[in-house]
């Protein structure tokens, strides 16, 4: 079976996708408004720390059970696991993130549309068209509805062409474009007055800051989202990489460029608010606390890019283009999670697979639109801060008690015949089974309270 599946022809190819998966609406935006709203430097330090070792290590337990499945996460599961009951468990927890997956993507398209709005309407101004610029970056049914229905057919026109020359093509030719962009953002925001304030802010930390229990686990559970951990994105990912990669190696490189990505988007997004600021842009309520993220970014960033002129429209263009490419690369890799288990568990042809998928996404996103009020905010509150993180404790479950230790060595020892003498291998198991479990599982106390 594994030879009639798609499979990443390069690691260059393979980390561009997973990487292109896990930088997404995620880090450029919601790290860096975290990170403003949270001490800044303090943020980013403990984020830094969370994601080597605790986010990378969730990292390495999906893809290393996707690899040696070489499968979705339903099969996935139930093939570790030694007896039936286990394996019903684990066929379940696939389930449950496919469902997870399809409602994280249901309201990722209604956000990624406003970012494609807004990039049209920079467009709309620059050629004089005013009016269309306005109904764009208005907040309306029909306006929602149309950018979260082309942004459902772009995912589904990527995902339609397979891996290797859907998934890895487009990844590995935006996400160049995507960084290229965004140092530019970054070194063109640092000429601006109130740059520096903005810089000193992300960079000097308060360290009476860091050890507050709300930052450690806003920073983890950005970390987490950040990755794209739990509902099996990077499990399926990792069951198309090739046998003879060394994992912890290729792992490494993905999380060290979604963290990069993320670190950079801080340089554009904190600097730039207070040069918004320094614009007379309010960002802060009168308590000191931050305006909410949407308010932010659909509010303040368009404020603080029209001060800018001319020069203002085009950064503009670049900047929700920019969103809309990370976005692109995050949906595709969410789509492919419930597709990849109907095409290989119930034999249907892909083409059909994701139309109909997409499909029915694109449904529950209008029911969302049409409910927004009450149903936006529950489905991301739903997906994200409750289903990810019980999730993630299960793949951990599985890679760290479950699934047989000598295995996963095995596994390892395809891609690095040395791989059990290597430090990866005297910490990873301890930290998979131990570590790992407890701190999601305080992470989602701390949510349930
Ligand atoms: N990591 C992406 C971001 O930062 C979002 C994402 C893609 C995701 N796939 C996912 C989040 C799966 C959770 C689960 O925007």
């Amino acid at each position: 079976m594994a030879s009639a599946r798609g499979q990443f022809s390069s690691r260059f190819g393979f980390v561009m996708a997973a990487a292109g998966s896990a930088v997404g609406l995620g880090n450029i935006w919601g790290f860096p408004t975290q990170a403003a709203g949270n001490g800044g430097a303090a943020f980013l330090l403990v984020y830094l720390f969370l994601a080597f070792t605790l986010a990378y290590p969730a990292l390495m337990a999906e893809l290393i059970i996707g690899r040696h499945a070489h499968a979705n996460a339903v099969s996935a599961l139930r093939l570790v696991s030694p007896n039936r009951a286990l394996a019903n468990i684990g066929a379940t927890t696939g389930l449950i993130g496919l469902v997870v997956a399809s409602l994280i993507l249901s309201f990722y398209a209604i956000v990624a549309g406003w970012m494609m709005a807004h990039g049209l309407a920079s467009l709309a101004d620059l050629v004089g068209l005013a009016g269309v610029a306005d109904w764009l970056t208005t907040h309306a049914l029909p306006r929602n509805l149309i950018f979260m229905g082309l942004f459902m057919v772009c995912t589904i026109g990527i995902i339609s062409e397979g891996v290797k020359s859907g998934i890895e093509r487009w990844s590995a030719r935006l996400m160049p474009v995507l960084l290229i962009t965004l140092v530019l953002l970054v070194l063109y925001v640092l000429t601006l007055e109130g740059a520096m304030e903005g810089l000193k802010v992300y960079l000097l930390p308060d360290f009476s800051r860091a050890l507050s229990p709300s930052l450690i686990i806003a920073a983890l559970g950005s970390a987490f989202f950040s990755l794209s951990l739990g509902v099996g994105t990077m499990l399926i990912y990792g069951s198309y990489i090739a046998d003879d990669e060394n994992l912890p190696v290729v792992g490494g490189l993905v999380t060290l460029v979604d963290i990069s990505i993320a670190v950079i988007a801080g340089f554009l997004v904190l600097p730039a608010m207070y040069v918004a600021l320094h614009n007379g842009v309010e960002i802060f309520t009168q308590s000191g606390a931050l305006i909410s993220e949407d308010t932010l970014i659909f509010t303040v960033l368009p404020a603080f890019f029209e001060t800018m002129g001319l020069a203002g429209i085009i950064v503009s263009l670049l900047f929700f283009f920019l969103m809309s490419i990370a976005a692109l690369t995050s949906s595709i890799s969410m789509l492919e999670v419930p597709v990849a288990y109907t095409i290989e568990n119930h034999g249907v042809d892909r083409k059909l697979a994701v139309w109909v998928i997409g499909g029915g996404i694109a449904l529950i996103s209008t029911v969302i639109l049409l409910n927004f009020e009450t149903l936006f905010g529950f489905v991301i509150s739903l997906t994200t801060r409750y289903s990810q993180p019980l999730l993630g404790f299960m793949f951990c479950i599985y890679a760290g008690w479950v699934w047989r230790r000598d295995e996963i060595l095995q596994e390892l020892k395809k891609g690095n015949p040395d791989a059990g003498d290597g430090l990866f291998w005297k910490i990873w198991p301890w930290y998979v089974k131990l570590v790992c479990p407890l701190i999601i599982l305080a992470i989602f106390s701390q949510s349930l309270g």
